[in-house]
């Protein structure tokens, strides 16, 4: 469910034409519904009432701060992988016991700001940050409530990029270690295993690798309670799919539910860390057609918007709906959609049918609210676009255009080369 439609032919965003929001802020531009936002979230945290739990949204989809803090106002909490991230969510307001950190890879300086700021748990990926972790609480003087993310090898039959709970996967620990790993810490003064964590995988679009996924962290917190390790906190990641196309996710509902069934009575806290369920369907990209331009083989529609601003199609092969913002146009003929970046990688679509569209035209670019702007770059030196929140009849800018200015602030030309000495 979201609040993009078509009234009377034109395409709107809750009460606002996108052609609106296209003309005012300029395009390439990311607009996402609040009523969606809101409605997503609330969906998925209420489908969990009646067992303790606490939705950590996952930054990594999207982490504009006035989305962090419309949904830390709806009393989310954060899954964060990095520094940046996590200052992010602190800076939103989101509380720190309601933030969990996850990552192979994390360096010290993250663990330490995480320790001081005494966060729900850090989700230890390896012996090597155990280790870490441990002399950095030392240091700090400081305890840690940490869970270990355990591999359950289970297959989520995703895109195998996006597929983490695999044996071959760089992520977490295999469930045999990680019980010698949590043995090794029971009684430390500073590491308190209170949870254990896993994540198989994104865009999951069947029920059964969640569930043994949960069977799977059950089973190990029973043997670990058993052996005097106190879990509280079961964290099963995020993951649940959503339609892009045709695809027929669970809903949350159901999702819950099943859950919720091999939960119940057990006096576990659940940890959710879902990100694409909450904001993929909630935003879109807005595009311009700058050229129509006709091959022997093809018509291409040559839009403003290119695989900076959204790498999905291009990274994973991905499908994204585009709709045309003025939609009167029934007669439909088959065009490539391509950005003006300079790799043949660069397409939104391609032998899509698209109703007939006339350059200057715009085109919404759906579902792009997750992993969307979040893995914008600017290749090619093309500054990212800016973001609107819109909530009814209101838009809010709520990230500026980068400019050139933006672009080149970090760059440096030393004296010597000036000076021609190099
Ligand atoms: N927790 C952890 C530890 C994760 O690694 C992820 C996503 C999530 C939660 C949130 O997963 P979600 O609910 O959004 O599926 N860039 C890819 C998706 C990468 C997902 C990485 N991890 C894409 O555009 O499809």
């Amino acid at each position: 469910m979201h609040f993009f439609e078509y009234v009377n032919g034109e395409l709107y965003c809750e009460d606002v034409p996108l052609r609106e929001i296209g003309s005012k802020f300029g395009t390439p531009v990311y607009v996402y519904s609040a009523r969606t936002l809101k409605r997503h979230y609330s969906v998925f945290d209420s489908a969990f009432d009646g067992i303790p739990h606490i939705v950590c949204y996952s930054l990594k989809a999207n982490s504009n701060l006035a989305i962090l803090s419309l949904l830390g106002g709806l009393g989310s909490g954060a899954d964060v992988v990095s520094f940046g991230e996590l200052s992010k969510a602190l800076k939103a307001g989101i509380p720190p016991e309601k933030i969990v950190f996850s990552g192979v890879g994390k360096k010290e300086e993250e663990l330490e700001k995480a320790v001081k700021k005494r966060i729900l748990l850090i989700n230890v990926e390896s012996e090597g940050e155990l280790k870490k972790l441990k002399e950095v609480c030392e240091r700090v003087g400081s305890k840690a409530n940490l869970s270990i993310r355990v591999n359950p090898d289970i297959d989520p039959k995703t895109h195998p990029y996006i597929t983490t709970g695999l044996r071959k996967n760089k992520f977490g620990i295999g469930i045999k270690d990680a019980e010698k790993l949590y043995l090794s810490i029971r009684g430390d003064r500073y590491l308190k295993p209170v949870g254990i964590s896993s994540h198989i995988g994104s865009q999951i679009l069947e029920l059964s690798p969640f569930l043994q996924a949960v069977r799977s962290l059950l089973d190990l917190g029973e043997r670990l309670r058993s052996s005097g390790i106190p879990i509280q906190y079961l964290d099963i990641g995020g993951g649940l799919g959503i339609p892009y196309k045709d695809e027929n996710p669970p809903h949350p509902d159901e999702y819950a539910k099943r859950i919720k069934e091999l939960l119940i009575d057990k006096d576990y806290t659940l940890i959710l860390e879902p990100g694409r369920v909450i904001v993929g369907n909630s935003g879109v990209l807005l595009t311009r057609i700058i050229y129509i331009k006709k091959t022997e083989e093809k018509t291409f529609y040559i839009v403003d918007a290119a695989m900076n601003d959204l790498i999905r199609p291009a990274l994973y092969d991905a499908y994204h709906e585009i709709l045309p913002v003025d939609g009167r146009e029934k007669r439909k003929i088959k065009v490539d959609v391509v950005g003006p970046v300079c790799e043949s990688a660069d397409f939104f679509a391609k032998g899509r049918k698209i109703a007939k569209q006339n350059e200057g035209d715009m085109l919404a670019i759906m579902s792009a609210g997750a992993y969307g702007f979040s893995m914008s770059s600017n290749y090619n030196l093309r500054g990212r676009p800016p973001e609107v929140l819109v909530s009814g009849k209101d838009c809010y800018l709520i990230r500026k255009r980068e400019t050139i200015g933006d672009l080149m602030r970090n760059e440096i030309i030393p004296e010597a080369v000036k000076e021609r000495r190099i």
